[in-house]
């Protein structure tokens, strides 16, 4: 085999996490095998896979059979959709940890996108104080984003993700091939949050969206490996300094302030999360423009960048006046102060509450 060849079928691998929470994130179209899976569960007696009834089942169905050379196998299916990240399906999957005799050094393996990881995620965070668990994200969002970064999370009435955990996982295993049956609305949304990395941090990311808009919206195989690859590389970085969120993890929000007000103002139907924070993000890159940050230039940039991809950037649905109790009641609000994401120039994020109040309504109608 050439030597081009051969690097293309090698799995990228990366690490995240510091000391003995460190962790590996092996990416590759072929990632869901013994050979990677047996590192992470041989020493484990039992195991309980985790997934919802939205995941093809020949995904499931590899998982397991792989699984079951390793140990005795559990299975529990949720019903798909943000409502199965429930306390009542909290505690069903802790009673059937405990009902059948899970102890510390059995493991949990989450099968799917973020709602599965991320109740998985706690569930094993919870149980025991803490089983190991493994991430195989299936939704371009989950292999991006959700499964790197150890945040858990389930959600209770007063709100989404208000009860969690910072919790790591053992490993994560993305397979890129299981893409292939995710309905490519939620493909797309799932490109945003790659959009965003390249513009607060990843510059070479920035030039592969803009050169190979075809290929991505296409799902080309090497390529999406690539961009999988750098979205990743990134957001470990940046998680593994800062573990907690206590600063620089902050700029993985950019654009997130005014995508959560969009969401919540259309009350999580009308819109995805993805297709939420594409135009946050041009509204915070406009407000990062009308401060002086970047030239009109970069923010046009970004503007084609964002259409490329296929997201309605139009602002009819909302007002200014529409948003702000939305945008003041965001977690980034400190003492009465918001904090807000910018760009400070091409591929680099700022933190700042220092910002013309009358810039944040401009942004908002032009
Ligand atoms: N923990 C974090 O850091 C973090 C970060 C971002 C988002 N999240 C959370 O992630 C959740 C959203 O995750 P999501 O967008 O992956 O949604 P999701 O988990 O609901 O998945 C979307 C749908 O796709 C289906 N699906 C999954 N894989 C598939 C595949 N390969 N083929 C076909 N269908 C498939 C699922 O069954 C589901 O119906 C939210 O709850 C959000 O709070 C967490
Ligand atoms: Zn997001």
């Amino acid at each position: 085999m050439r030597l081009s060849n051969l690097l293309k079928t090698m799995a990228k691998e990366i690490f995240a996490g510091k000391s003995e929470k460190k962790y590996k994130i092996i990416i590759s179209g072929n990632a869901i095998s013994k050979k990677n899976l047996a590192p992470l569960l041989k020493e484990h007696n039992k195991t309980l896979i985790i997934s919802d009834n939205g995941i093809p089942l020949n995904i499931t169905k590899k998982v397991r059979s792989i699984s079951k050379t390793f140990s005795k196998v559990f299975s529990v299916t949720l019903t798909k959709g943000e409502q199965a990240k429930s306390i009542k399906n909290f505690q069903k999957i802790l009673n059937l940890l405990a009902d059948n005799n899970f102890d510390r050094t059995d493991a949990i393996i989450a099968i799917g996108g973020g709602v599965v990881g991320d109740i998985a995620g706690y569930v094993a965070s919870s149980y025991l104080r803490g089983v190991q668990f493994i991430q195989i994200p299936t939704t371009l969002l989950a292999q991006v984003d959700s499964s790197v970064g150890g945040k858990t999370a389930i959600n209770i009435p007063a709100g989404k993700n208000l009860v969690g955990a910072f919790y790591n996982p053992k490993g994560v295993i993305i397979d890129t091939s299981v893409l292939t049956s995710l309905p490519q609305r939620e493909y797309k949304a799932g490109l945003a949050e790659v959009i965003k990395y390249a513009l607060i941090k990843n510059k070479y990311l920035y030039t592969v969206l803009k050169e190979n808009a075809q290929k991505i919206l296409l799902m080309n195989k090497s390529i999406i490996e690539d961009v999988i690859f750098e979205s990743i590389k990134t957001k470990a970085e940046i998680v593994t300094k800062d573990e907690k969120e206590n600063g620089i993890r902050a700029i993985l929000n950019f654009g997130h302030t005014f995508g959560h007000a969009i969401e919540a103002h259309g009350k999580y139907k009308k819109i995805l999360h993805g297709e939420a924070v594409a135009k946050g993000m041009l509204i915070a890159s406009k407000i990062s423009y009308l401060e002086g940050h970047i030239s009109q230039k970069y923010l046009d940039a970004i503007e084609d960048l964002l259409e490329m991809y296929g997201f309605d950037l139009s602002k009819s649905q909302y007002q200014f006046k529409d948003l702000k109790p939305f945008i003041f009641r965001d977690k980034k609000v400190k003492s009465g102060k918001l904090n807000l994401v910018l760009l400070g120039g091409p591929s680099k994020a700022i933190i700042t509450n220092s910002f013309d109040s009358k810039n944040l309504k401009k942004s908002l109608s032009f």
